[in-house]
C-alpha cells in the first residue's frame, strides 16, 4: 500500500500569519524522509493554503512523485500544463466548503473535465479523478480513459454508527472491485486518520491511500517523520 501525504494543512498554518513559516515544502521533504510515496498538493483557486510557488519549490525538492490536486478550472490547468506534476487528480472545489465535501459528478460537470484531461493527457500527466464510490462515477471515469481514480472516503470517515460504517465499508469494497474490473488503478482517500485507516488499507485493490488533516495534526505532537512513520505502519503490512 502506497502513502500519498498531503501537505496542505501545513501550508494552512503559515497563511494564518501570512508569512513564511511553517513551510509545506519542507514539511513534504521530512515525509519524504520519512518513507511516503508521494506528496498531494491542491491548489485551490482561493489560494487558502497551497500557493503555486510551493510547487515549483516541491518539484525541485522532492524525488518522489507530486501528486497536484485541482479543479478543472483553466487558470489552474494551464499552471498544471507548465508544472508538469507526475500526476494531477481532478477534484470538485467550491469556495464556501471547507475541505472537499463529495466526488466529481461526471454526469453533470463531463464537458468541463473532459477539457481539463485532454489537456493535461497532452502535457503528459497522468490524471486521477476523485469520485464517490459510486458505479455510475466509476463507469464514467472509464469512459473518460482516465489511468487512475480516488474514491472519497469521507463517508465512511464520517459515519455516525458502527452499522454505517459497516455499511460504507461495502460500499468501498464492492466500488473497488468494480473499477478494478474496469482496469482502473484504485487510490482513496478523505477523512482518514489513526483509528479509522485500517479498514480501508486492508480492501484489497486498493493501492494507495492519500491522507493529510490527520497526519499534520497528529505532526504537531510528535513531529512529521513519526507522524508518518506512524501511518505506514498501519497500512503496510511489511512496515515493522
Ligand atoms: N484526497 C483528496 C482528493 C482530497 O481532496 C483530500 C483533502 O484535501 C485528501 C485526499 C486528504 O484528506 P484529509 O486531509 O481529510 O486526509
Amino acid at each position: 500500500m502506497r502513502l500519498g501525504v498531503n501537505v496542505d494543512h501545513v501550508a494552512t498554518i503559515r497563511q494564518a500569519r501570512g508569512g513564511k513559516v511553517p513551510d509545506p515544502v519542507w514539511a513534504a521533504a521530512a515525509a519524504q524522509q520519512a518513507g511516503c510515496d508521494s506528496i498531494v498538493c491542491h491548489l485551490r483557486e482561493d489560494r487558502r493554503h497551497i500557493q503555486e510557488r510551493d510547487l515549483w519549490a516541491a518539484k525541485k525538492v522532492l524525488t518522489i512523485p507530486l501528486n497536484l490536486e485541482m479543479g478543472a478550472h483553466p487558470d489552474i490547468v494551464r499552471i498544471a500544463c507548465r508544472l508538469k506534476p507526475e500526476r494531477a487528480t481532478l477534484v470538485p472545489e467550491r469556495r464556501q466548503e471547507l475541505t472537499t465535501e463529495g466526488g466529481l459528478n461526471l454526469k453533470r460537470e463531463w464537458s468541463r473535465v473532459e477539457r481539463a484531461v485532454a489537456r493535461m493527457r497532452k502535457a503528459g500527466i497522468r490524471v486521477s479523478l476523485f469520485i464517490d464510490p459510486d458505479p455510475v462515477q466509476i463507469a464514467l471515469a472509464q469512459k473518460m480513459e482516465v489511468p487512475i481514480v480516488e474514491l472519497h472516503t469521507g463517508s465512511y470517515a464520517d459515519a455516525g454508527s458502527a452499522a454505517e460504517r459497516t455499511r460504507c465499508l461495502q460500499q468501498l469494497k464492492s466500488s473497488v472491485r468494480e473499477a478494478r474490473s474496469r482496469g482502473l488503478i484504485v487510490a482513496a482517500g478523505h477523512g482518514l486518520d489513526y483509528d479509522n485507516v485500517r479498514a480501508v488499507a486492508a480492501i484489497e485493490g486498493i493501492e494507495e491511500l492519500n491522507i493529510g488533516f490527520s497526519i499534520v495534526a497528529r505532526a504537531i505532537g510528535v513531529g512529521i517523520h513519526q507522524a508518518v512513520r506512524e501511518m505506514i505502519g498501519l497500512i503496510r503490512e511489511d512496515s515493522s
